[in-house]
Protein backbone atom coordinates (compact mmCIF):
# COMPACT_ATOMS: atom_id res chain seq x y z
CA UNK A 1 0.00 0.00 0.00
CA UNK A 2 3.03 2.04 0.82
CA UNK A 3 4.91 1.94 -2.27
CA UNK A 4 5.11 5.17 -2.72
CA UNK A 5 7.24 5.78 -0.21
CA UNK A 6 10.12 3.10 -1.59
CA UNK A 7 9.48 5.02 -5.02
CA UNK A 8 10.25 8.53 -3.47
CA UNK A 9 13.27 6.98 -1.42
CA UNK A 10 14.81 5.66 -4.55
CA UNK A 11 13.63 9.17 -6.23
CA UNK A 12 15.56 10.70 -3.92
CA UNK A 13 18.66 8.23 -3.27
CA UNK A 14 18.74 8.67 -7.60
CA UNK A 15 19.40 12.37 -7.30
CA UNK A 16 22.04 11.92 -4.53
CA UNK A 17 20.15 13.70 -2.06
CA UNK A 18 19.10 10.84 0.52
CA UNK A 19 19.95 12.37 4.20
CA UNK A 20 20.77 9.79 6.78
CA UNK A 21 21.74 10.44 10.35
CA UNK A 22 24.81 8.41 11.95
CA UNK A 23 25.13 7.56 15.43
CA UNK A 24 28.10 9.62 16.87
CA UNK A 25 29.95 8.03 20.34
CA UNK A 26 31.47 11.16 21.53
CA UNK A 27 31.01 14.82 21.00
CA UNK A 28 32.89 18.01 21.77
CA UNK A 29 36.03 20.53 22.10
CA UNK A 30 35.96 20.74 18.69
CA UNK A 31 36.42 16.88 17.62
CA UNK A 32 33.09 14.28 16.83
CA UNK A 33 33.57 10.57 17.05
CA UNK A 34 31.96 8.08 14.67
CA UNK A 35 32.89 4.61 13.89
CA UNK A 36 35.93 4.56 16.30
CA UNK A 37 37.76 7.60 14.32
CA UNK A 38 37.83 11.40 15.90
CA UNK A 39 37.22 13.82 13.45
CA UNK A 40 37.70 17.72 13.85
CA UNK A 41 34.28 18.42 13.66
CA UNK A 42 33.47 21.24 11.29
CA UNK A 43 29.91 20.70 11.44
CA UNK A 44 28.52 22.02 15.01
CA UNK A 45 26.76 25.37 15.64
CA UNK A 46 28.52 25.15 19.28
CA UNK A 47 30.11 28.51 17.93
CA UNK A 48 31.69 29.17 21.43
CA UNK A 49 32.02 25.77 22.62
CA UNK A 50 29.79 26.20 25.58
CA UNK A 51 27.83 23.31 25.63
CA UNK A 52 30.45 21.45 27.28
CA UNK A 53 31.14 24.15 29.91
CA UNK A 54 30.77 22.59 33.37
CA UNK A 55 28.75 26.10 34.61
CA UNK A 56 26.37 25.05 32.16
CA UNK A 57 26.27 21.18 32.79
CA UNK A 58 26.85 22.17 36.82
CA UNK A 59 23.74 24.27 36.42
CA UNK A 60 21.65 21.40 34.57
CA UNK A 61 22.47 18.98 36.74
CA UNK A 62 21.22 21.17 39.70
CA UNK A 63 17.96 22.02 38.25
CA UNK A 64 17.62 18.30 36.87
CA UNK A 65 17.60 17.40 41.10
CA UNK A 66 15.87 20.42 42.12
CA UNK A 67 12.81 20.57 39.85
CA UNK A 68 13.08 17.24 37.78
CA UNK A 69 13.99 16.56 34.07
CA UNK A 70 10.90 17.65 32.43
CA UNK A 71 8.32 20.59 33.00
CA UNK A 72 5.15 18.18 33.16
CA UNK A 73 2.61 20.80 30.93
CA UNK A 74 2.82 23.58 29.21
CA UNK A 75 3.16 27.49 30.50
CA UNK A 76 -0.02 28.31 30.91
CA UNK A 77 -1.05 24.93 32.28
CA UNK A 78 1.62 24.34 34.99
CA UNK A 79 4.89 24.30 33.52
CA UNK A 80 5.75 27.83 34.29
CA UNK A 81 8.30 27.42 36.76
CA UNK A 82 10.14 30.08 38.52
CA UNK A 83 13.75 29.45 36.27
CA UNK A 84 11.68 30.56 32.94
CA UNK A 85 10.46 33.71 34.24
CA UNK A 86 14.35 34.24 35.30
CA UNK A 87 15.90 33.43 31.95
CA UNK A 88 12.72 35.67 29.87
CA UNK A 89 14.07 38.20 32.26
CA UNK A 90 17.74 37.40 31.79
CA UNK A 91 17.10 37.77 28.02
CA UNK A 92 15.33 40.48 27.93
CA UNK A 93 18.08 42.62 29.50
CA UNK A 94 20.62 40.77 27.17
CA UNK A 95 18.98 42.03 24.53
CA UNK A 96 17.83 45.23 25.29
CA UNK A 97 13.80 44.57 24.92
CA UNK A 98 11.22 45.21 27.55
CA UNK A 99 10.34 41.50 27.61
CA UNK A 100 10.94 38.10 26.35
CA UNK A 101 8.72 34.64 25.60
CA UNK A 102 10.97 31.96 25.61
CA UNK A 103 9.91 28.79 23.06
CA UNK A 104 10.59 25.09 22.72
CA UNK A 105 13.49 25.29 19.90
CA UNK A 106 13.46 27.96 17.29
CA UNK A 107 11.65 26.01 14.49
CA UNK A 108 9.05 26.05 16.76
CA UNK A 109 9.13 29.54 17.25
CA UNK A 110 9.25 30.95 13.89
CA UNK A 111 6.56 28.27 12.91
CA UNK A 112 4.00 29.75 15.20
CA UNK A 113 4.80 33.13 15.68
CA UNK A 114 4.54 34.22 12.27
CA UNK A 115 0.74 32.59 11.37
CA UNK A 116 -0.21 34.53 15.18
CA UNK A 117 1.05 37.97 13.62
CA UNK A 118 0.11 37.80 10.60
CA UNK A 119 -2.98 36.15 8.63
CA UNK A 120 -5.21 36.02 5.77
CA UNK A 121 -5.58 39.23 4.25
CA UNK A 122 -2.00 40.41 5.74
CA UNK A 123 0.97 40.45 3.46
CA UNK A 124 4.49 38.85 4.32
CA UNK A 125 7.70 40.12 2.41
CA UNK A 126 10.88 37.54 3.38
CA UNK A 127 14.39 37.36 1.93
CA UNK A 128 14.15 34.54 -0.61
CA UNK A 129 17.14 32.40 1.58
CA UNK A 130 14.84 32.80 5.29
CA UNK A 131 15.40 29.39 6.44
CA UNK A 132 12.59 26.42 6.38
CA UNK A 133 11.00 27.18 9.92
CA UNK A 134 10.32 31.23 8.79
CA UNK A 135 8.85 29.51 5.16
CA UNK A 136 6.87 26.95 7.59
CA UNK A 137 5.25 29.71 9.40
CA UNK A 138 4.39 32.06 6.38
CA UNK A 139 2.63 29.21 5.21
CA UNK A 140 0.84 28.30 7.74
CA UNK A 141 -0.24 32.03 8.29
CA UNK A 142 -2.31 32.51 4.94
CA UNK A 143 -1.50 35.62 4.40
CA UNK A 144 -0.11 36.68 0.68
CA UNK A 145 3.89 36.47 0.82
CA UNK A 146 6.74 38.07 -1.24
CA UNK A 147 9.92 37.02 -1.56
CA UNK A 148 12.58 39.62 -1.93
CA UNK A 149 16.26 38.24 -3.81
CA UNK A 150 18.58 37.71 -1.03
CA UNK A 151 19.72 40.23 0.80
CA UNK A 152 18.43 42.83 -1.91
CA UNK A 153 16.33 45.80 0.03
CA UNK A 154 15.69 47.98 -2.92
CA UNK A 155 13.54 44.48 -4.52
CA UNK A 156 11.65 44.73 -0.98
CA UNK A 157 11.35 48.38 -0.84
CA UNK A 158 9.99 47.97 -4.84
CA UNK A 159 7.99 45.26 -3.31
CA UNK A 160 6.62 47.04 -0.75
CA UNK A 161 5.43 50.59 -2.58
CA UNK A 162 4.05 48.42 -5.37
CA UNK A 163 1.87 46.02 -2.80
CA UNK A 164 1.39 47.65 0.72
CA UNK A 165 -1.14 49.55 0.44
CA UNK A 166 -3.24 46.23 -0.94
CA UNK A 167 -2.83 44.57 2.50
CA UNK A 168 -4.23 45.69 6.14
CA UNK A 169 -1.05 44.68 8.24
CA UNK A 170 2.41 44.09 6.69
CA UNK A 171 5.48 42.28 7.97
CA UNK A 172 8.98 41.87 7.32
CA UNK A 173 10.94 38.93 7.71
CA UNK A 174 14.68 38.30 7.43
CA UNK A 175 17.92 36.53 9.37
CA UNK A 176 20.53 38.87 10.35
CA UNK A 177 23.35 36.09 9.89
CA UNK A 178 22.24 33.43 6.97
CA UNK A 179 22.56 30.24 8.19
CA UNK A 180 24.14 28.62 4.68
CA UNK A 181 26.09 32.11 3.62
CA UNK A 182 27.51 33.29 6.47
CA UNK A 183 26.34 37.18 5.18
CA UNK A 184 24.19 39.52 6.73
CA UNK A 185 20.92 41.53 5.88
CA UNK A 186 21.23 44.57 5.41
CA UNK A 187 19.55 45.70 8.62
CA UNK A 188 19.43 49.44 9.09
CA UNK A 189 17.93 49.61 5.68
CA UNK A 190 15.10 47.08 6.48
CA UNK A 191 14.12 48.93 9.81
CA UNK A 192 14.03 51.89 7.25
CA UNK A 193 12.09 50.60 5.09
CA UNK A 194 9.58 49.53 7.86
CA UNK A 195 9.37 53.09 8.78
CA UNK A 196 8.35 54.48 5.75
CA UNK A 197 6.04 51.35 5.08
CA UNK A 198 4.28 50.88 8.34
CA UNK A 199 5.34 47.20 8.27
CA UNK A 200 6.32 44.50 11.20
CA UNK A 201 9.79 43.72 11.18
CA UNK A 202 10.64 40.58 12.64
CA UNK A 203 14.66 39.87 12.69
CA UNK A 204 16.21 35.97 13.56
CA UNK A 205 19.41 36.16 15.48
CA UNK A 206 19.89 32.30 15.56
CA UNK A 207 23.13 32.39 13.91
CA UNK A 208 24.59 35.83 15.04
CA UNK A 209 23.82 36.14 18.74
CA UNK A 210 27.07 34.53 20.83
CA UNK A 211 29.38 35.98 18.03
CA UNK A 212 28.18 39.33 16.91
CA UNK A 213 27.42 42.63 19.21
CA UNK A 214 29.77 44.57 22.21
CA UNK A 215 27.76 41.96 24.45
CA UNK A 216 27.57 39.23 22.19
CA UNK A 217 23.60 40.36 21.89
CA UNK A 218 23.99 39.50 18.18
CA UNK A 219 23.84 42.56 15.05
CA UNK A 220 20.74 44.48 16.88
CA UNK A 221 22.42 46.23 19.63
CA UNK A 222 21.22 46.41 22.85
CA UNK A 223 21.62 49.72 23.61
CA UNK A 224 19.08 50.70 20.39
CA UNK A 225 16.79 52.04 21.32
CA UNK A 226 14.17 50.98 18.45
CA UNK A 227 14.32 47.33 17.94
CA UNK A 228 12.62 45.17 15.26
CA UNK A 229 8.86 44.41 16.92
CA UNK A 230 10.30 40.30 16.88
CA UNK A 231 13.45 39.34 17.31
CA UNK A 232 14.25 35.98 17.05
CA UNK A 233 16.99 33.93 19.40
CA UNK A 234 18.16 30.47 19.96
CA UNK A 235 19.79 28.80 22.64
CA UNK A 236 20.70 25.53 21.05
CA UNK A 237 23.66 27.40 18.63
CA UNK A 238 26.54 29.52 20.16
CA UNK A 239 24.42 29.16 23.81
CA UNK A 240 25.59 25.51 23.68
CA UNK A 241 22.04 24.66 24.90
CA UNK A 242 18.52 24.29 23.82
CA UNK A 243 15.40 26.52 23.30
CA UNK A 244 14.44 29.77 21.72
CA UNK A 245 12.82 32.96 22.45
CA UNK A 246 11.34 36.15 21.15
CA UNK A 247 12.60 39.23 22.33
CA UNK A 248 10.06 42.21 21.71
CA UNK A 249 8.19 44.22 24.22
CA UNK A 250 5.24 43.71 26.94
CA UNK A 251 2.39 44.15 24.93
CA UNK A 252 3.32 41.29 21.93
CA UNK A 253 4.59 38.88 24.63
CA UNK A 254 1.18 39.22 25.88
CA UNK A 255 -0.56 38.74 22.54
CA UNK A 256 1.75 35.84 22.04
CA UNK A 257 1.31 34.30 25.24
CA UNK A 258 -2.33 34.15 23.95
CA UNK A 259 -2.36 33.56 20.10
CA UNK A 260 1.11 31.83 19.84
CA UNK A 261 0.23 28.33 19.87
CA UNK A 262 3.80 26.84 19.70
CA UNK A 263 3.53 28.32 23.30
CA UNK A 264 0.06 27.45 24.35
CA UNK A 265 -0.11 23.95 22.97
CA UNK A 266 3.83 22.91 23.84
CA UNK A 267 5.34 21.72 26.94
CA UNK A 268 7.47 24.56 28.43
CA UNK A 269 11.29 23.97 27.84
CA UNK A 270 12.64 21.20 30.91
CA UNK A 271 14.39 23.03 33.72
CA UNK A 272 17.99 21.55 33.06
CA UNK A 273 17.59 22.96 29.65
CA UNK A 274 16.69 26.45 30.91
CA UNK A 275 19.00 26.13 33.83
CA UNK A 276 21.74 25.57 31.67
CA UNK A 277 20.39 28.81 28.81
CA UNK A 278 20.71 30.90 31.91
CA UNK A 279 24.25 29.70 32.66
CA UNK A 280 25.32 30.17 29.11
CA UNK A 281 23.39 33.94 29.04
CA UNK A 282 25.87 34.97 32.18
CA UNK A 283 28.86 33.35 30.64
CA UNK A 284 28.90 35.24 27.16
CA UNK A 285 30.04 38.42 28.86
CA UNK A 286 33.47 37.01 29.12
CA UNK A 287 33.81 35.34 25.97
CA UNK A 288 35.07 38.70 23.87
CA UNK A 289 38.52 36.83 23.46
CA UNK A 290 36.52 33.66 22.16
CA UNK A 291 34.24 35.89 19.53
CA UNK A 292 37.17 37.69 17.96
CA UNK A 293 39.38 34.21 17.36
CA UNK A 294 36.46 32.50 15.86
CA UNK A 295 35.94 35.22 13.35
CA UNK A 296 39.72 35.95 12.84
CA UNK A 297 40.01 31.98 12.16
CA UNK A 298 36.52 31.95 9.41
CA UNK A 299 38.34 35.22 7.84
CA UNK A 300 41.45 33.16 6.90
CA UNK A 301 39.76 30.28 5.53
CA UNK A 302 37.24 32.75 3.37
CA UNK A 303 40.39 34.23 1.77
CA UNK A 304 42.07 31.09 1.35
CA UNK A 305 38.89 29.36 -0.53
CA UNK A 306 39.02 32.43 -2.94
CA UNK A 307 42.19 32.69 -3.50
CA UNK A 308 43.93 29.87 -3.26
CA UNK A 309 41.18 27.71 -4.65
CA UNK A 310 39.32 30.56 -6.34
CA UNK A 311 36.45 28.88 -5.22
CA UNK A 312 32.91 31.26 -4.20
CA UNK A 313 32.36 31.80 -0.78
CA UNK A 314 30.56 34.58 1.05
CA UNK A 315 29.54 36.52 3.99
CA UNK A 316 31.95 37.74 6.90
CA UNK A 317 30.63 35.34 9.79
CA UNK A 318 31.59 32.15 11.41
CA UNK A 319 29.63 30.18 8.98
CA UNK A 320 32.00 29.50 5.58
CA UNK A 321 30.55 27.85 2.92
CA UNK A 322 32.50 26.49 0.10
CA UNK A 323 29.90 26.56 -2.67
CA UNK A 324 30.67 24.23 -6.03
CA UNK A 325 27.91 24.23 -8.57
CA UNK A 326 27.25 20.09 -8.59
CA UNK A 327 25.92 17.63 -6.25
CA UNK A 328 28.19 14.70 -6.78
CA UNK A 329 31.08 17.05 -6.26
CA UNK A 330 30.08 18.70 -2.96
CA UNK A 331 29.80 14.55 -2.10
CA UNK A 332 32.46 13.41 -3.07
CA UNK A 333 34.08 16.37 -1.58
CA UNK A 334 32.19 15.77 1.84
CA UNK A 335 33.23 11.72 2.19
CA UNK A 336 37.28 12.80 0.81
CA UNK A 337 37.55 15.45 4.07
CA UNK A 338 35.93 12.34 6.29
CA UNK A 339 38.73 10.42 5.07
CA UNK A 340 40.99 12.50 6.15
CA UNK A 341 39.11 12.95 9.65
CA UNK A 342 37.49 15.94 8.86
CA UNK A 343 33.63 15.94 9.41
CA UNK A 344 32.17 18.60 7.40
CA UNK A 345 28.61 18.57 5.72
CA UNK A 346 27.49 18.68 2.31
CA UNK A 347 24.56 21.08 2.40
CA UNK A 348 22.23 20.31 -0.80
CA UNK A 349 18.83 21.14 -2.41
CA UNK A 350 16.24 21.89 -0.97
CA UNK A 351 18.30 23.49 1.80
CA UNK A 352 20.03 25.37 -0.72
CA UNK A 353 19.14 26.57 -3.97
CA UNK A 354 19.84 23.72 -7.01
CA UNK A 355 22.81 24.89 -8.80
CA UNK A 356 24.43 25.95 -5.08
CA UNK A 357 25.43 22.90 -3.31
CA UNK A 358 28.21 23.61 -1.16
CA UNK A 359 30.42 22.32 1.94
CA UNK A 360 29.23 24.35 5.23
CA UNK A 361 32.56 24.73 7.55
CA UNK A 362 31.24 26.27 10.40
CA UNK A 363 34.23 27.85 12.77
CA UNK A 364 34.06 27.39 16.51
CA UNK A 365 35.86 28.19 19.51
CA UNK A 366 37.20 24.94 20.42
CA UNK A 367 39.41 25.01 17.09
CA UNK A 368 42.48 26.47 16.38
CA UNK A 369 44.95 27.77 13.68
CA UNK A 370 46.14 23.84 13.27
CA UNK A 371 42.56 22.77 12.52
CA UNK A 372 42.56 24.93 9.80
CA UNK A 373 46.05 24.29 8.36
CA UNK A 374 45.11 20.80 8.02
CA UNK A 375 41.89 21.86 6.19
CA UNK A 376 43.13 24.21 4.06
CA UNK A 377 45.96 21.40 3.02
CA UNK A 378 43.33 18.95 2.64
CA UNK A 379 41.18 20.62 0.41
CA UNK A 380 44.08 21.91 -1.61
CA UNK A 381 44.89 18.26 -1.93
CA UNK A 382 41.44 17.73 -3.66
CA UNK A 383 41.17 20.27 -5.74
CA UNK A 384 44.80 19.11 -7.28
CA UNK A 385 43.77 15.89 -7.31
C1 LIG B 1 17.91 31.04 11.09
C2 LIG B 1 17.42 29.89 11.86
N1 LIG B 1 16.29 30.02 12.58
C3 LIG B 1 15.79 28.98 13.28
C4 LIG B 1 16.43 27.77 13.32
C5 LIG B 1 15.84 26.64 14.12
O1 LIG B 1 16.32 26.66 15.41
P1 LIG B 1 16.27 25.33 16.30
O2 LIG B 1 17.42 24.49 15.85
O3 LIG B 1 16.38 25.82 17.69
O4 LIG B 1 14.97 24.67 16.02
C6 LIG B 1 17.61 27.60 12.62
C7 LIG B 1 18.31 26.28 12.70
O5 LIG B 1 19.24 25.98 12.09
C8 LIG B 1 18.12 28.66 11.87
O6 LIG B 1 19.23 28.53 11.15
Amino acid sequence: MNDWIQDELAKITEAGLLRQTRAVTAIGHGTITMDGRDLIDFASNDYLGLSHREELTKAAAEAAKRWGCGSRASRLMSGSIGLLHRLEQAVAEFQGTEAALCLGNGYLANCTIIPAIARRGDAIFLDRLCHASIIDGVLLSGAIFFRFAHNDAAQLEQLLRENRHLYRRALVIAETVYSMDGDMAPVERLMALRQEFNTMLMLDEAHAIGIFGEHAEGIIPRHQERKPDILIGTFGKALGSYGAFAACDRNMKRFLQNRCRGFIFSTALPPPVAAANLAALELLESTGGERHRVLDLAADLRDFIEARLGKATSGSSQIVPLILDNVQKTLDLERYLADADIFARAIRPPTVPGNTPRIRFSITADHNDQDIERLKAVLLSFFKT
